[in-house]
């Protein structure tokens, strides 16, 4: 695991920018993981940029976001689809065939969650899956005690999370209590990993994914497993680590 340390919110996002664009250079039809949340917005600004001014071309990438809020309609302004359209993808451009979200108003979820896993087989896998962390250390929804294998699937949110994500709603009563995210073991099969972290919030989520033990009450420690992951974090975020210096590998 390569652990990158910025000194702040842009210098992560930028950092983050450069290596989702060079798998792009490299691989123009690529397959890219989205994440939703706070933390890659400073990321997706960056592609942006990168578009317009630089030319990156996303004409044939395909997506996959991690995933979505059940019984939220495409167009609610706090589903992810709207969240990924309004944030990224209306301004690149990304071939809408290729975009992949899971869907909160599948009528049969399970189904849906079969046909998503086979989507992303029949795109020969994720290339790079973005991530971000919940303070209580989810990986897309996977909450404290998902099971390190999973796959796509409906999960209860935490209340934590739910308190967490009230400041998107209303009110905490409007956050659904269902969602339907990438498992564990899903993530886990993308060839490589970049999990993003910002602030004195994350950063005993960071130290226990990267210096803690392997455990499904904190689902992102699994990243250690992984073949290739980056986690690219700034200072606050890193401030609780024991071996903090930027570029080390683990
Ligand atoms: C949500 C998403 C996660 C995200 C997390 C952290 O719960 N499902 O994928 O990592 O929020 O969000 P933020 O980046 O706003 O802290």
């Amino acid at each position: 695991m390569l652990v990158v340390i910025k000194q702040d919110y842009d210098e992560m996002s930028k950092e983050a920018a450069l290596l989702v664009a060079d798998l792009i250079h490299r691989k123009p039809n690529c397959v890219l993981g989205f994440a939703t949340g706070s933390t890659p917005l400073g990321l997706y600004q960056e592609l942006i940029r990168m578009y317009r001014e630089e030319g990156l071309d996303f004409s044939k990438v395909t997506t996959f976001n991690l995933d979505e809020y059940v019984g939220l309609p495409p167009e609610h302004p706090q589903s992810y689809h709207y969240f990924m359209w309004e944030n990224l993808f209306k301004h690149i451009n990304v071939d809408r065939r290729y975009v992949h979200i899971p869907h909160g108003m599948a009528v049969d979820v399970e189904e849906f969650c079969e046909w998503y896993e086979e989507r992303i087989k029949q795109a020969g896998g994720i290339d790079l899956q973005i991530l971000g962390i919940g303070a209580n250390g989810h990986i897309a929804f996977n909450e404290p005690g998902s099971s390190l294998g999973s796959r796509t699937r409906i999960k209860t949110l935490d209340e934590f999370t739910k308190r967490d994500n009230a400041r998107f709603f209303e009110n905490q009563e409007e956050v659904p209590k269902y969602t339907i995210t990438m498992g564990v073991g899903t993530i886990m099969d993308a060839k490589s990993l970049l999990l993003l972290a910002s602030g004195n919030s994350k950063a005993d989520a960071i130290h226990a994914t990267v210096e803690g033990p392997i455990t499904a009450l904190y689902p992102a420690t699994i990243v250690q497993m992984h073949r290739k992951a980056t986690i690219i974090c700034d200072e606050e975020a890193a401030s609780k680590l024991s071996r903090k210096y930027s570029g080390y590998l683990s």
